[in-house]
């Protein structure tokens, strides 16, 4: 029905899987129960998890419904939802911006606060990062956070991200400075893994306008 939904990235330790609307009400109990409660504050506004109360879940949920809805040649975002041992434990997105023709992916991830600070951050971003360059021929991948959100940013470090200078972004009404990454494809070859498995890939192609042209030069 939508090749997305049949995405899936499988390493030894969590799986991605296409956010259908089972796995997201599997997935809403966390975000009922808070994802960002507490300053240092991670993700900048507009942001449906700051909200309070049924607005959180619901603003939450319409925010993925239209990105599904808004998949474009020149804007597409994939959501995933992180499951360990069959459980959902937060969600790993992957954004595509005139994907074809600029071959540059980035991200955005959470995870349930109960589970942070024990490598799945990490993992979770290599899987993704696996789907991009070998499923769908990515030529890099950028990243930002705030410049307190220790945890993103070494993810990006420790993944191969190198420094790519700094950016502002509005952060609970605040100004906050946000840290840039960016991971160029021979930087994720050297680390490249054997061990991670995707599915669904060859049929999302063309729902994500893949192959329509020829890869830009390095
Ligand atoms: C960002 C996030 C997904 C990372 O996942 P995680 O499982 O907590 O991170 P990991 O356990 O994989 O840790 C990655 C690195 O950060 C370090 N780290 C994690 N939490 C840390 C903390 N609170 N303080 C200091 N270092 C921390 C780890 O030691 C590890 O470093 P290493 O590579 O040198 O060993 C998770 O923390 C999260 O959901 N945060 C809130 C939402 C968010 O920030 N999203 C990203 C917006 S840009």
């Amino acid at each position: 029905m939508y090749p997305p939904f049949g995405l899936g990235v499988v390493t030894p330790t969590l799986e991605l899987h296409g956010a259908t609307d089972d796995l997201l009400a599997d997935l809403l109990p966390v975000v009922r129960a808070g994802v960002a409660d507490g300053p240092p504050y991670p993700f900048d506004d507009p942001m449906s998890l700051y909200e309070d109360g049924p607005l959180r879940e619901r603003k939450w949920l319409q925010a993925i419904w239209r990105g599904r809805g808004n998949v474009r040649p020149e804007s597409w975002r994939l959501y995933f939802v992180v499951t360990l041992g069959g459980r959902a434990v937060g969600m790993q997105d992957l954004i595509g911006t005139d994907f074809d023709r600029f071959r540059t992916v980035s991200t955005f991830s959470w995870l349930a606060p109960g589970v942070r600070g024990r490598g799945l951050g990490r993992e979770m971003r290599a899987a993704v990062l696996h789907l991009a360059f070998e499923g769908f021929g990515a030529a890099e991948a950028t990243s930002e956070a705030f410049f307190d959100n220790v945890a993103s940013n070494r993810v990006s470090g420790t993944l191969g991200y190198r420094p790519d200078g700094h950016g502002w972004a509005s952060r609970r009404g605040e100004p906050a400075r946000l840290n840039r990454w960016r991971l160029h494809r021979d930087d994720w070859e050297a680390r490249r893994r054997g061990d991670i498995v995707l599915t669904g890939v060859e049929a999302c192609r063309p729902v994500l306008f893949i192959g329509e042209h020829g890869a830009p030069e390095a």
